[in-house]
């Protein structure tokens, strides 16, 4: 199996943790793309569905898939999603795609969440992906300053803005021992909106591709 054929295995095995009758989380990216494809065949059995992208939400859309707003939304049953890094503990780095802040919205708000991922993003320590931090514009050079002091390398990511109007500092440069910690330092500096360390709510279920099919790891 190449890269593709795993995420597309992984996000049709997503389908198994869809509840009938419940609201489905979708995260954003190529293997969430991969699931909301695969929900399609099966979208008269949920009752709607909270997208973490306009990205995605246009998606669903175009599969006749209702886009609920969270606010009018009591419960999801299950936050399906993908990530840029995992460890085998299942804390994550995401962003990649910029819609950070969107996806631990709707992923705190969802009883489970299932992660989605070729074997490619499986690491022992997280940070070689640069991690993403999504800045209030007006912070930029402030929050800057003070991810230096924390030892990375912030980098703006040119020419991209997020769908909540802010801007993404990617930082390079991070062998991230310690990613609660991590998560709730960089939370704590005025003028972040999100970082995209999933570690102090990792995912509950890691779904990996691998050449050999997928494997699950809870
Ligand atoms: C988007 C994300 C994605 O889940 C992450 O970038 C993985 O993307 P892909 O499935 O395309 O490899 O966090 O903000």
């Amino acid at each position: 199996m190449n890269q593709d054929e795993m995420k597309k295995a992984v996000a049709e095995a997503a389908l198994e943790y869809v509840e009938a009758g419940t609201v489905i989380g979708i995260g954003t990216g190529t293997t969430a793309n991969y699931f909301i494809d695969a929900l399609a065949a099966i979208k008269h059995r949920i009752n709607g569905t909270v997208a973490s992208s306009v990205a995605s939400a246009r998606r669903l859309e175009s599969h006749g898939i209702e886009v609920l707003d969270l606010n009018m939304v009591d419960e999801i049953s299950v936050y399906i999603d993908g990530a840029d890094e995992t460890t085998r503990h299942l804390q994550l780095i995401k962003g990649g795609g910029g819609a950070l802040t969107r996806e631990k919205i709707v992923a705190a708000a969802s009883r489970k969440f299932v992660c989605i991922a070729d074997e490619s993003k499986l690491v022992d320590i997280l940070g070689t992906f640069p991690l993403p931090i999504e800045v209030i514009p007006m912070a930029r050079s402030y929050v800057a300053r003070e991810l230096v002091k924390l030892g990375g390398e912030p980098v703006l990511r040119e020419g991209f803005t997020t769908d909540n109007g802010n801007i993404i500092l990617d930082i390079h440069g991070l062998q991230i021992m310690e990613p609660a910690k991590l998560e709730a330092q960089i939370n704590n500096i005025a003028g972040v909106v999100t970082n995209g360390l999933f570690a102090i709510r990792p995912a509950d279920v890691l779904l990996l591709g691998t050449a050999k099919g997928v494997t699950t790891l809870t």
